[in-house]
């Protein structure tokens, strides 16, 4: 991933932005791309919009780093934090197969449609796709809106809520059922 230069993302990237958190997590969300600070850190979501990603976290009662696996859609930072172009997303996909194949999460999150599209491979709009949950390879995939969307628009955060609520409970049935077997 440091050295890949198989799209025009890594022209410009200070370094390549893999993932940060708990190998063998439950969750696994899955961001847009590295912004500038995240470009400069080499972690995902370190800004503004991480900082809204770690308190939506903190209200499931979940922490950076422990159960918790974040990765981009893309690992190199899309010039002026434009989005990430849908050919940019496929070159970048087997590293977030890869990724997903060796975490094994109980549920994935897709925050945005960019992570939604390198999820489900297909163009979805986040108000039609949430609240229910789609399938990534017998994986639960849930949907939702992005932290730095939410930013914007604060009056979608109860969506947002309600988005990890159901992820939250597909973890704990999956676990039930896990448990039970
Ligand atoms: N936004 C993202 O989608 N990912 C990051 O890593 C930072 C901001």
């Amino acid at each position: 991933m440091r050295t890949c230069s198989a799209c025009v993302l890594c022209e410009r990237r200070n370094q390549a932005v893999p993932g940060i958190g708990d190998r063998h997590a439950s969750w696994m969300f899955v961001g847009e791309g590295p912004g500038s600070e995240e470009d400069q850190r080499g972690e995902p979501f370190v800004g503004q919009a991480g900082r809204l990603l770690d308190n939506m976290l903190a209200a499931i009662g979940l922490q950076r780093g422990e159960d918790v696996y974040i990765a981009n859609a893309v690992k190199c930072r899309p010039p002026h934090n434009r989005t990430p172009a849908p050919e940019e997303i496929s070159s970048c996909r087997p590293y977030l197969e890869r990724q997903i194949a060796l975490v094994q999460p109980t549920v994935l999150v897709a925050l945005g449609r960019p992570a939604a599209l390198a999820l489900l491979e297909s163009e979805v709009s986040i108000g039609a796709a949430r609240g229910r949950s789609f399938d990534y390879k017998g994986i639960p995939v849930v949907v939702t809106y992005h932290p730095a969307y939410l930013l914007r628009n604060p009056q979608d955060k109860g969506k947002a809520w309600a988005d990890l609520c159901l992820a939250r409970r597909i973890v704990a049935e999956r676990k039930r059922g896990a448990a039970s077997n």
